[in-house]
This record gives C-alpha cells, structure tokens and sequence, in this order.
C-alpha cells in the first residue's frame, strides 16, 4: 500500500502548487464552514496542512510509531472544532486532487491504496480526539518578552490552568499578531503549579510567525495553546548514562528535562552537547554552565561549527563532535534540534556504531 502511494505522490509531487490549490477548492466546497480554519491568505500557509496530510499517510506501514503521533495529532485538533464530516471531506479532497493530476495512472488499485491509508490515519485521529475529556486548548498572557538579540527572543507565557504535558514536549500556539497560523514551539521549562511555560524562538528568514513573535510579542499579549505533542522523555526506569545533542532552539527541550533531572535529585551522568553556528547560539551555555558547576553529574560541551577565537567551544558540526567520541556504547541519546540537524546526528552516530534504539527524537516533525 505504501510503496503505491509514495510512487503516485512522487509521479503529481512536480504539480504539487496546483494540486494544493485544486485541494484547498475542493475541502472549501465540499466543506465551506472550514474556510475560517485557515489563515485569510492561503499563500502564506504554502500547503502546510496538505504536505502534512501527505507525509502522515505515506507512513501507515509503521503503526506502532504512527498511532501515539496521530492520537496526539487528533486531540490537538480539536482546538479547530473540527468535527467528523470534515475529516471525510478532507479525505475526498486530497484523493480528488490527487485523481485529478495523476490522469490514467489513478487505477482502482491506487485508489483503494490512497482510500485504505487515509482511512487509517483518520480513524486514530477522530477515535483520540473523541475520546479526550480535557480542554481543547488553554488561553495564556504574555508575562515577559527578552530579547537576546536581533532574532532570538525568550517569552514567558502564564495560563490559568497548568498545560498538562511533559517535560520534552512541544505545544502548537497561536499569537494576536498571526492569527489562524499556528506553530510549534517547545517549552523550556517542565509544567509548573502556577502555569508559567519559557519559550526560546528564533526568527528564522522570512518566517511569517518567528519573526513576528521576536519583533512584536508584547506583554500582556494573549496566546492560544493547544494540548502537547512529541515523545521525548527521561526514562524514568533506567539508570543509564544520558548524551543530549542540542542546536540552536532545540536546547529548549532540553532545559525542561535537565530541570525535571535536578528537580528528581539527578543522579545520571548526563554530557550535554550544545551546538551552533556562531557564539551567539549558544546562549543558553552561560545558564546551563552555571547550573552544571551545582550538579555534579552534568557536564556542558559547547560545540561551534567554526572557529570563532578563543571560546573554549569544540569545532565541527553536532554530528562531528559527538561522534569523535566513539558509539556512546550503554547511552540513552537525546537529538533535539532542526530537522535537519537530527538528521545529520542521527545518520552520523549509526555509522559511528550506536544502535538506533539507543537515540530519542520526534520523528514526525514536519518543518
Ligand atoms: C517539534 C517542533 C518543535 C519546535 N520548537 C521550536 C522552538 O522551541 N523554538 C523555535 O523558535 N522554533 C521551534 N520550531 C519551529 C517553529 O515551529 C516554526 O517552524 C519556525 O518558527 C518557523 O516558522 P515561521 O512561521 O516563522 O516560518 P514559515 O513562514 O513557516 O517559513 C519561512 C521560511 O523559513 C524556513 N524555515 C522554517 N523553519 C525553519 C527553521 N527552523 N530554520 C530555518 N528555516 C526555517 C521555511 O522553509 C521557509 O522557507 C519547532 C518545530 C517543530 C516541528
Ligand atoms: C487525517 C487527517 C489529518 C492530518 C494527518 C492532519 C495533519 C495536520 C498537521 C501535521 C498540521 C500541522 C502542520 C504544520 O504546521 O506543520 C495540521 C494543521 C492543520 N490542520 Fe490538519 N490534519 C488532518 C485533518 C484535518 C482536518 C479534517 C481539518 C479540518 C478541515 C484540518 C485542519 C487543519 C488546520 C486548520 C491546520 C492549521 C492550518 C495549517 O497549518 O494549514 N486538519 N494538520
């Protein structure tokens, strides 16, 4: 079934422009009531809910990672009130559009591959999102705003009620200043009493919400925030040592579980690497080098891809300096970062020898 799907996406993937636009008329026509779901200029979206769609159904040959993905992916898109007719017409949709562009090679056999896949992934989506009790999502106010530089800004955001994720997490959120363009970000900081959550956002080059957050978030704002996603988590049941690869932003993360090791009265040696392309992204170093001089069992190696003088940080890229230490033999390895950069780490560490089921990372990130 997979193999089918993969290679007619692969044959309209070259139209795939007009093949969102013929999707978004048709989910538009077939269910107007979702045209308010999405931001009021379509452009700026570029068909992130399409590619998505796509991405999510050309993977029902892994159920075992797909399903806690898809009940997590269900429960959170409840925030949208989205309600079951318009899963269906969302499937009708993307098989119309795909039927249309891939012409005479839409055989019953490549149908019934798309109809079958499509059914899978909604059927875990509609049965979790049916069977959540919780809120949809929380309203939050924007407490404080720091910027460290020109794109990199540290928020805090308090809700009235605790966000009950974990530590390792990712939320998606909505700001006033984007309406309807939800993001996801990952909090720094594990779930407290009084609701505070610490979000890092770096503006990225000619990101809609990234940039607008760093350069326009103020106190007071409010933010939506919907129910958490992703898999990266301590396991409470081992003892063993832990690597944690960080790059850039994706030292967020990080943080919250390193706090949720001191807050546990940490014990495992842990070696964080924290990476970036300039001294600059390495600005949580100073706090978290501040808090390893308490815990011994922490250790913090900066790793920076070029030589900027006289930093006392490692060179080369994550992958690189990790890896010049051998297979991590007897680790839990922790990647948080772009994808792209997990990529790399991950792909670099299996050739260095680590096994696949020592390395944690969210597998379905789709930036
Ligand atoms: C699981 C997960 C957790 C995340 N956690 C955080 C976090 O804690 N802090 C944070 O700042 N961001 C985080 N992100 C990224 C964030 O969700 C947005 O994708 C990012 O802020 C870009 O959104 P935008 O609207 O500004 O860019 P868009 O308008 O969506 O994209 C604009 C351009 O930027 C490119 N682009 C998108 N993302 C990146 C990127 N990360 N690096 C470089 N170029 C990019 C796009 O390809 C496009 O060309 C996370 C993403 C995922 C999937
Ligand atoms: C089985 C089906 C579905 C899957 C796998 C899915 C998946 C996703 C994912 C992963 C995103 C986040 C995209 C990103 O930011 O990277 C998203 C966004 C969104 N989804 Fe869904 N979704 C499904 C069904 C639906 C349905 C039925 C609706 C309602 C019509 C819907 C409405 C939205 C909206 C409004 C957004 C945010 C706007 C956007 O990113 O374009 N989704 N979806």
């Amino acid at each position: 079934m997979v193999t089918t799907i993969q290679a007619s996406w692969a044959a309209v993937e070259p139209h795939s422009g007009e093949l969102a636009r013929l999707f978004y008329g048709l989910l538009f026509e077939r269910a107007p009531q979702t045209r308010n779901l999405f931001p009021v200029n379509m452009q700026v979206q570029r068909s992130r809910l399409l590619r998505a769609v796509v991405h999510v159904v050309q993977m029902v040959d892994r159920p075992d990672e797909l399903a806690p993905f898809l009940s997590q992916l269900g429960r959170d898109h409840r925030k949208f009130d989205v309600i079951a007719e318009h899963y269906d017409a969302l499937g009708s949709a993307l098989l119309g559009a795909v039927a249309h562009f891939s012409g005479d090679a839409w055989t019953p056999a490549v149908a019934r591959a798309w109809t079958d896949a499509y059914a899978v992934v909604s059927h875990h989506m509609r049965a979790a999102a049916a069977a959540e009790r919780g809120p949809a999502s929380w309203l939050g106010q924007v407490i404080s705003h720091r910027r460290l530089g020109w794109d990199l800004a540290i928020i805090t955001v308090q809700t009235t009620e605790p966000i009950p994720y974990s530590a390792g997490q990712y939320l998606s959120v909505e700001t006033p200043q984007r309406p309807r363009l939800w993001r996801y970000l990952s909090p720094a900081t594990p779930p407290r009493d009084d609701g505070t959550l610490e979000f890092h956002v770096r503006a990225v080059e000619g990101g809609w919400v990234s940039r607008a957050i760093v350069a326009h978030t103020n106190p007071g704002d409010t933010w939506r925030i919907g129910p958490p996603l992703g898999s990266l988590s301590l396991h409470p049941t081992t003892d063993r040592e832990l690597l944690l690869i960080a790059g850039g932003t994706g030292v967020a993360p990080i943080k919250a579980l390193l706090t949720q090791l001191v807050e546990q009265g940490g014990q495992r040696r842990t070696q964080l690497f924290l990476g970036g392309r300039t001294p600059d992204d390495l600005y949580a170093l100073p706090e978290l080098r501040t808090l390893s001089y308490t815990q011994p069992w922490l250790d913090i190696i900066p790793v920076l891809e070029h030589d900027h003088g006289n930093t006392g940080a490692q060179h080369g890229t994550l992958a690189d300096a990790v890896t010049r230490y051998g297979a991590w033999v007897g680790h839990d390895v922790i990647v948080s970062g772009s994808p792209a950069m997990i990529r790399a780490t991950v792909t670099q560490m299996l050739v260095a020898g680590t096994q696949l089921d020592q390395i944690h990372y969210d597998p379905f990130t789709m930036d």
